[in-house]
């Protein structure tokens, strides 16, 4: 990581670091208050508010944000941190999507053909989640898919229908001859595993 470049007083007479970084493809350079979380720094300066401030301590993962490709929890790290860093929030997903279409990301037309949320508050640190988590290896199962999204709560529980999607991504492609045949192992699978669909 570069090392901060300018130290400096805003006009309230506070310290203020200058960052410079990528958000969604897109350089960026700001004075922050060292103290200001990359979770704050996205939704009230950068007004990318589809970040989500659940928990703010770490425990919700509806927070979550790609820094480097890496998934991380936005509250717990310092803007200052990402420092020459390429961060993707859930507004720059669409731009990662393989084929290059910066439309939809794969993932996020899974969630939609899955019906993969309710009030969707959680949903777009689910989306990062999924994208981080294909980044890292594949996933060899359904029940890996559940343990590696373990950090990401959905209050409504619709866990079954976000596994479904995230497993349309990772074992079938995202070609739409693929989507009817998933589905159905989708909807096979988990009576296999024991899952419980409410
Ligand atoms: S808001 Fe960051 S983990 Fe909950
Ligand atoms: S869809 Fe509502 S918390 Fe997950």
């Amino acid at each position: 990581m570069e090392s901060l470049s300018t130290a400096g007083f805003d006009e309230g007479g506070s310290t203020s670091i200058s960052v410079s970084l990528r958000v969604n493809g897109q350089p960026v350079e700001v004075y922050l208050a060292p103290w200001t979380s990359l979770l704050d720094f996205l939704r009230e300066q950068l007004h990318l508010t589809g970040t989500k401030k659940g928990c703010d301590q770490g425990q919700c993962g509806a927070c979550t944000v790609l820094m480097n490709g890496i998934r991380v929890n936005a509250c717990l790290i310092l803007a200052v941190c990402a420092e020459g860093c390429e961060v993707t929030t859930v507004e720059g997903l669409g731009a990662l999507d393989p084929a290059g279409s910066e439309a939809l990301h794969p993932v996020q037309q899974a969630f939609i053909d899955f019906d993969a949320l309710q009030c969707g508050y959680c949903t777009p640190g689910q989306l990062c989640s999924a994208v981080g988590l294909l980044n890292e290896h594949p996933a060899k199962s359904r029940a890996e898919i559940r343990e590696r999204m373990s950090g990401n709560l959905c209050r409504c529980g619709a866990y079954p229908q976000i596994t479904d999607a995230i497993s349309r991504v990772a074992f079938h492609g995202t070609g739409p001859t693929a989507i009817e045949a998933a589905a159905a192992a989708m909807w096979m699978s988990p009576q296999d595993s024991g899952e419980v669909r409410g």
